[in-house]
C-alpha cells in the first residue's frame, strides 16, 4: 500500500478559459490567465491498495458514486497508464470551497488529485508534467499547480498545453459569495453548448487570444488598473457569450448584478476595483491589497466576503491522521 496527500487551492481566471479544441485531451480553444488563491484549500489523500476491487471516492465524509466517481476513476486510469500500474486506489478529499458554486472547486480538486495520485503511484513528475496531467481532469486545474499568477498556454497538443508562472503586480481578490448552491448547468455541459449553438463563439475565440496577449503585457508592466479593466471586459464577454447559447444559460442573478453595481460605485469613488465572474453567480473583485478591507466591508451588505491573496501551487504535504 502506498499513500500520498496533497493540498491545492482554487484559482480565479482574469482571462477565462471557455471552450475546448479537444474534449478528450482537454485542450482549450484559447489560452487563459489566473491567480491561485490562498483560501479554500482542497486536501486529497490517495491510497493505492492492491486488495481493492475498484476505485473509491469520499468527499467531505460522504462516499460518492456515479459521475463524480467515474471522473476520478478515469483520471486514475491516466495516472496508472503513466505509471504502468493496475492497482485501484481510495481517494479521500476535503474541500473548503463550496462545491460546484462557480468557485473553481474542480480546479483545486483535480490539481490536488494530480499531485497526490502521481506520487502515490510512484511517478516523479515536473511542474509542467503535473500541470498537463491536472488539465486532463479539469482544464482550469492545470493553473492550480502554479503559485500566484499563471498563464495556461493553449498549445497545439498534450505536450504544449500547460500552465506556468508569469510576472504580475501585487494584487488581492475579494470573493463576494451570493449563492452557495450547486450551479444549474456544469461548465463542461455549458462549454459544449456554447461552441455548438452560439453565433458569437468564433469571435470569442479570436478576441480572447488577443486579450490574453494584452493581459500578459499589462501584468508584466505591473499596471493593475489595466489588468482589472481587461479582466472585467473579458468576464462580461464570457457571460454574454454563455447567455447567447440555445437554449440560453444564465449564471448571473440579480444578486450578482447588485454586486456589480456596487463595484461601479466604488470605482466612481476612486477605488481600484474590477469584477470577474466564473460559471456561477458569485463575483470576485480584483483590487489593490491595501483597499481590499474597504471593498470587503462595502460588499458585506449584499454578499458574504473573503479576502484572498496569491496562494501556493499544489504540493505534497504530510498526511494528517
Ligand atoms: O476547468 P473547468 O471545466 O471547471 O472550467 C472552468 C471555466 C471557468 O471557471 C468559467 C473559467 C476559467 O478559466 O477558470
Amino acid at each position: 500500500m502506498t499513500q500520498a496527500t496533497a493540498v491545492a487551492h482554487p484559482n480565479i481566471a482574469l482571462v477565462k478559459y471557455w471552450g475546448k479544441r479537444d474534449a478528450t485531451m482537454n485542450l482549450p480553444a484559447t489560452g487563459s490567465l489566473s491567480m491561485t488563491l490562498d483560501v479554500f484549500p482542497t486536501t486529497t489523500t490517495v491510497t493505492v491498495d492492491e486488495t481493492l476491487a475498484a476505485d473509491s471516492l469520499e468527499l467531505d465524509g460522504c462516499t460518492l458514486e456515479g459521475t463524480p466517481l467515474d471522473r476520478v476513476a478515469r483520471f486514475l486510469d491516466i495516472v496508472r497508464g503513466l505509471a504502468g500500474a493496475s492497482a485501484h486506489a481510495r481517494v479521500v478529499t476535503t474541500n473548503a470551497v463550496p462545491t460546484g458554486a462557480g468557485l473553481a472547486s474542480s480546479a483545486s480538486g483535480f490539481a490536488a488529485l494530480a499531485v497526490a495520485a502521481s506520487a502515490a503511484y510512484g511517478l516523479d513528475l515536473t511542474p509542467r508534467e503535473l500541470s498537463r496531467l491536472a488539465r486532463r481532469g479539469s482544464g482550469s486545474a492545470s493553473r492550480s499547480i502554479v503559485s500566484g499568477v499563471a498563464v495556461w498556454h493553449a498549445g497545439d497538443d498534450d505536450e504544449t498545453s500547460f500552465a506556468e508562472p508569469t510576472a504580475a503586480p501585487d494584487m488581492a481578490m475579494v470573493i463576494a459569495t451570493v449563492e452557495e448552491r450547486e450551479k444549474p448547468v456544469s461548465s463542461r455541459v455549458a462549454m459544449v453548448r456554447t461552441a455548438e449553438t452560439s453565433p458569437f463563439y468564433p469571435a470569442w475565440v479570436t478576441s480572447t487570444a488577443e486579450t490574453l496577449e494584452r493581459m500578459v503585457d499589462a501584468c508584466a508592466a505591473g499596471d493593475l488598473d489595466l489588468v482589472g479593466r481587461i479582466a472585467e471586459t473579458n468576464a462580461l464577454r464570457m457571460h454574454a457569450l454563455i447567455q447567447s447559447c440555445d437554449p440560453p444559460i444564465r449564471y448571473l442573478t440579480s444578486a450578482s448584478l447588485t454586486v456589480l453595481d456596487r463595484i461601479e460605485a466604488l470605482r466612481a469613488d476612486g477605488v481600484l476595483a474590477y469584477a470577474t465572474i466564473d460559471a456561477g453567480p458569485n463575483v470576485v473583485v480584483l483590487c489593490d491589497p491595501a483597499q481590499a478591507p474597504r471593498i470587503a466591508d462595502d460588499l458585506a451588505a449584499v454578499a458574504s466576503t473573503v479576502v484572498a491573496r496569491p496562494g501556493p501551487g499544489a504540493r505534497l504535504v504530510e498526511a494528517v491522521a
